[in-house]
């Protein structure tokens, strides 16, 4: 733990005498040099990104308060070492994706039921499936090709791993040679540390430290992982990893005809297959041996934290396919969260890119399923009122696999008297705006989120909004992580988006001068402790540009996201980048849509998955000058693509279809989830942008609409036909 990180702010800055000041400083360069090496060289951060930034926005005011106290190895002059720099990246051939989630048995039936409803199954019809234990470890994709492992790539972002594959040939869970497989089999499972292995080497790392204190990995995931991403493939084959396979990538032939005989086919090429896995008849089953593995938890000796189901028949799961990152074929049942108790010293009130101001308890440092946990979220001023949590409480929290910890009640009998209520801020404690619970413009309720108003002016959320713009899921940009951006946003270098785009060419022309760090606005050149500029490293430089200008053609949905608009996430964004094509056609549409009554508006809402929210909260954004300015600027950077259908060869790639009554051969579900992967785009109502109707028996006056507008009406069977 880094211990600085909880007893931030103990003296308001301004109250600071010098001498505490400069004490506060050095203690601040050391604190940030510790995570920056816990989390870049260690892979094992010891403390959260909300710490990290709240130590550099002291660090920043007291220097900014005390600017001759400014040390030599001043933390706001570094941009941060470059993420794990050294591994090739490796594109999946198949994106590796994750989980949906059940926490109750219920969740379990209705999983059940979402599956037979897709595939109009009757409640009494057989629908077997496998369950299996979910590895707590990291998943890994192993590709063979010709029987030969020719890579090994970790998840990633999903899309994109590290090349880990002279690591990988070092686990003896892994062949290196495929008897009889398919000439090309990617094989999917879990690295994972057994417990045993786990507590020997913390001891083994601490007996080498000697004096010095030793780094040690937090859980055996991290453990895992921190092995796995060794540069150096002796210390990987030094460090004991196992691993279960238990799904595939791309394969050249069918592996099996179900779950159950492709897991039993990798044993035979010489996998091991998690022993508890289970084929099961009926939800009963399943829950069943849920209740068998959780019985058999604490005795495995590695980490587990649910259980897995998928759908037994893999055309059944061919056909359930994917709704946006999980498997409509697949849930982690979780095991309930660990629990424990702790004081809870402070409430500290963070602003996040939307203005959220969002309540965080900070604790005295507890131990939870193997992770220490100093922080937990309060969520809003209702959740503090409701539960009636007050600073210095003992108090109960728990941690359910990787979700934020929660605090679950106050032990109100070890209350101190006088404990006082908390006072929820009706300030923003960044820039100091009115905070204010918003009326939602539809319903005219109150939101339970205090926000605040400071908008373009509060510094938390510009930052915050920078932040989202180049994550993964958006621009995602090699060498700009959150920390640099927090370090250029600090040193007004960047201000807004397009201020990225403009770097190189403000580096050329002298407006500003990375090399040096120097900053036009107030001229100081930075130095080290010999008097010599500071990151005269032109390489990083470089990179940095290189890695910039490879995003000046980016996807629609990407650009979209990236905006960080109030409701639009990667899943709207997708939505609005497939139905209006490009951004320009986005970008008009909403500012036309402001008029609720225009056939903008409508259209809009027309598309499946849009509601009344999330357009207003696009109208809402655009119908901001500065919010377009941002936006025009930053487009004479940056090129969207236009998106492209998910499939350009079919018949109806781009054609907006309506499907009405009943069908005969699939259900609803299945056909629109088909005519979205043909790329079609499926809406709800009938308009004259309809290209098709698909009028199943007993439609009614969406047929007679579509007839009144001249729309194509087709019958399920010449649907069928069409689309082949
Ligand atoms: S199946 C298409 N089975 O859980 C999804 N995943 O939350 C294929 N995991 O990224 C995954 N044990 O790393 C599957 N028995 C198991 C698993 C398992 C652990 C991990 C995996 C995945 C994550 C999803």
């Amino acid at each position: 733990m880094n211990k600085y990180a909880s007893n931030l702010d103990a003296i308001p800055v301004g109250k600071l005498a010098p001498d505490e000041a400069a004490a506060e400083l050095a203690r601040l360069a050391a604190a940030i040099a510790g995570a920056d090496a816990a989390y870049y060289n260690d892979d094992a951060p010891n403390i959260t990104d909300a710490q990290y930034d709240a130590l550099r926005r002291r660090n920043l005011l007291i220097e900014k308060r005390f600017p001759k106290l400014k040390r030599a190895d001043s933390p706001s002059d570094k941009v941060g070492a470059s993420p794990s720099a050294g591994f090739e990246k490796a594109k999946h051939a198949v994106a590796m994706l994750s989980l949906d989630n059940a926490f109750d048995d219920e969740d379990v039936a209705e999983f059940d039921k979402r599956v037979r409803k897709f595939l109009g199954l009757a409640d009494d019809s057989e629908l077997a499936f496998t369950a299996e234990p979910k590895i707590d470890g990291l998943s890994l994709s192993l590709r063979y090709e010709k029987g030969v492992l020719v890579l090994a790539a970790t998840r990633g972002d999903g899309e994109t791993g590290e090349n880990v594959t002279s690591n990988a040939l070092t686990i003896a869970d892994i062949p290196e040679r495929l008897q009889a497989a398919p000439d090309i089999l990617e094989v999917r499972g879990e690295v994972y540390m057994s417990h045993d292995d786990f507590e020997a080497l913390n001891q083994r790392l601490t007996r080498e430290a000697a004096d010095k204190t030793p780094d040690l990995f937090a859980n055996p995931r991290n453990a895992a992982a921190g092995s796995l991403r060794q540069l150096d493939a002796a210390i990987t084959a030094s460090r004991p990893l196992h691993f279960f396979a238990y799904a595939w990538g791309e394969v050249s032939e069918a592996l099996a005809e179900t779950q159950w005989e492709a897991m039993q086919r990798f044993k035979k090429l010489g996998f091991k297959i998690n022993p508890l896995t289970k084929r099961c008849k009926d939800v009963a089953e399943m829950l069943a041996h849920y209740a068998r593995i959780e019985r058999q938890r604490a005795v495995l000796g590695y980490d587990i934290d649910g259980v897995v189901y998928k759908v037994d028949r893999l055309d059944y799961q061919a056909r359930l396919g994917f709704v946006s990152r999980h498997p409509r074929w697949a849930i982690a049942h979780k095991f309930p969260a660990e629990k424990a108790t702790t004081v809870l010293e402070d409430i500290e009130i963070q602003v996040g890119r939307t203005g959220k101001l969002t309540p965080v308890a900070r604790l005295k440092p507890v131990t939870v399923g193997g992770v220490v946990v100093a922080n937990a979220t309060l969520h809003n001023a209702d959740e503090i009122e409701r539960k009636d949590i007050r600073k210095g409480d003992w108090v109960v929290i728990q941690r359910a696999g990787d979700v934020i910890p929660q605090v679950v009640e106050v032990i109100k009998s070890k209350r101190k008297k006088g404990a006082r209520k908390f006072k929820f801020p009706d300030r923003c404690p960044v820039c100091g705006s009115h905070a204010v619970n918003e009326v939602n413009p539809l319903t005219g309720k109150t939101d339970v989120d205090r926000r605040c108003t400071g908008g373009l002016v509060c510094p938390a959320q510009a930052v915050e909004r920078l932040k989202h713009f180049v994550s993964r899921r958006a621009f995602d940009i090699e060498g700009l992580g959150e920390k640099q951006i927090t370090s250029f946003f600090e040193q007004e270098i960047i201000k807004e988006p397009a201020d990225i785009f403009t770097l190189r060419q403000r580096q050329e022309t002298g407006d500003i001068n990375l090399y040096t760090y120097k900053n036009k606005s107030d001229g100081d050149i930075y130095l080290d402790k010999e008097g010599k500029p500071v990151a005269t490293n032109k390489k990083s430089i470089e990179n940095l540009f290189d890695g910039i200008d490879a995003k000046r053609e980016i996807s629609s949905a990407r650009f979209i996201n990236a905006l960080g608009i109030r409701h639009v996430g990667e899943t709207n964004a997708r939505l609005f980048a497939s139905h209006y094509g490009n951004v320009a056609a986005f970008y008009e549409a909403a500012v036309k849509a402001r008029d609720t009554e225009i056939e903008a508006y409508q259209d809009m809402l027309s598309i499946d998955g849009i509601g009344a929210l999330v357009a207003q909260g696009v109208i809402d954004f655009f119908a901001e000058a500065h919010n377009r300015d941002a936006v025009d600027r930053l487009l004479a950077e940056v090129t969207p693509l236009v998106a492209q259908a998910a499939n350009t060869q079919s018949p109806v790639a781009g054609k907006t279809v309506v499907f009405t009554g009943a069908l005969e051969t699939m259900t609803r579900d299945e056909a629109k989830a088909r005519a979205q992967s043909l790329g079609a785009k499926v809406s709800g109502s009938v308009s004259a942008k309809t290209d098709y109707l698909i009028a199943g028996s007993g439609a009614g006056s969406k047929l007679k609409k579509a007839e009144g507008l001249g729309v194509e009406v087709l019958t399920e069977e010449q649907w069928a036909i069409l689309v082949g």
